[in-house]
């Protein structure tokens, strides 16, 4: 079967969607906009060599290579799925260079200003060699799709795999970013490496997580201040259990400045400012107590904002806000737009 994607025409076995099931050339339709972001933050950041270290069907590392010039090697273990590649690539008139060799592998024989890593599942065994391999201030382009860990769904799963404890509660989603991100800092941290996270995305079964990498334990110690617990019963309401959650990633989730820009180019998803705040109050948990419905979420953010508040969406909740103001605050503005709403 032939695809179609970006400036791609592929050959694919198949067209998947949803989690990844294993086989040769898989190809994920719902990971296009994975790709999109993944070739825009490449051509804001300037980067000029790539491993695309998952090949697959090759498609990300063909569009890289065609769509922003840089000079991309392609990275597959499997034999079949490594043939389908060298075929795509040639059907594509693609300069990408394909090794039939583990992303592992190349990375002894190469330097990279950016790896990407797109495995079945959890990132977690290719971070070490990922953190060691790419060039000194080059950047990681993390795909996990093992929400049910991420998120303590599947509770022993997150305590095995993650050595953390997450409650699978309306902040799943910003929880489990924050633990991916904060695993890449412990591994990176106990490698003598640090990272700062560029942008973080949340799309339906799968997160995708874009770090830069720097070298030296000063930096390491200085970024590990940014791990810990989070407790939502004290950070942001008594509704919540009073539990110790982590350890996560507390600090800056993205560069606004970055995450506008790419998003904006990719146009796919709605960029929202979600520097420098821990989690969001959400006014469906405010409305489930007060027993009461749920007033327009931009009414309540310009309300926030007239009292003097930073607020603003979130990508990880509809009904979610970012703000400074406590959810007590939230909740008696959320009152006060139904009243005026419905008149006495
Ligand atoms: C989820 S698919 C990659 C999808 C592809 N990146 C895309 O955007 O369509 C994972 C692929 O990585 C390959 N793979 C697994 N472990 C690998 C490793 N250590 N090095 C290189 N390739 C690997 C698998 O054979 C499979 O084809």
């Amino acid at each position: 079967m032939i695809v179609n994607e970006g400036s791609a025409e592929i050959i694919v076995p198949e067209v998947y969607h949803g989690p990844g099931k294993r086989g040769t050339g898989f190809y994920n339709a719902d990971q296009k906009i994975n790709r999109d972001i993944t070739i825009e933050f490449i051509k804001r950041m300037g980067v000029h060599t790539v491993l695309d270290g998952f090949g697959g069907t090759g498609i990300r590392g063909i569009r890289i290579s065609k769509e922003t010039g840089s000079s991309v090697t392609i990275a597959e273990v499997s034999r079949e799925s490594y043939r389908l590649i060298m075929q795509n690539v040639e059907r594509n008139g693609s300069q990408a260079t394909v090794v039939n060799d583990s992303f592992e592998c190349v990375l002894q024989h190469g330097v990279f200003e950016y790896v990407d890593i797109d495995p079945y599942g959890s990132p977690a065994p290719y971070l070490d060699a990922a953190l060691l391999g790419v060039k000194r201030n080059g950047y990681l382009g993390i795909t996990a799709t093992d929400q049910s860990a991420l998120t303590g769904s599947v509770p022993h799963k997150t305590r095995v795999r993650y050595e953390a404890v997450i409650n699978n509660d309306t902040f799943r989603h910003e929880m489990g970013v924050r633990l991916l991100i904060g695993y890449v800092a412990r591994r990176a941290a106990s490698l003598g490496r640090w990272i700062e996270p560029m942008m973080s995305i949340w799309h339906g079964h799968y997160y995708r997580v874009f770090v830069r990498v720097m070298k030296g334990f000063e930096g390491a110690g200085r970024m590990m201040r940014n791990m810990g617990y989070v407790n939502k019963h004290t950070l942001l309401w008594d509704m919540y259990p009073d539990m110790d959650e982590g350890p996560v990633w507390k600090g800056n989730i993205q560069d606004d400045a970055v995450a506008k820009d790419v998003l904006g180019s990719a146009g796919h998803m709605n960029f929202n400012s979600e520097e420098n705040r821990l989690l969001f109050c959400d006014m469906t948990d405010i409305a489930r107590i007060r027993h009461t419905s749920l007033p327009p979420v931009e009414t309540v953010l310009q309300s926030l904002v007239s009292y003097g508040h930073a607020a603003s969406r979130t990508m990880f909740s509809p009904t979610g806000i970012k703000t400074d103001a406590s959810c007590t605050t939230l909740e008696g503005i959320m009152m006060d737009a139904l009243r005026r709403r419905s008149p006495a």
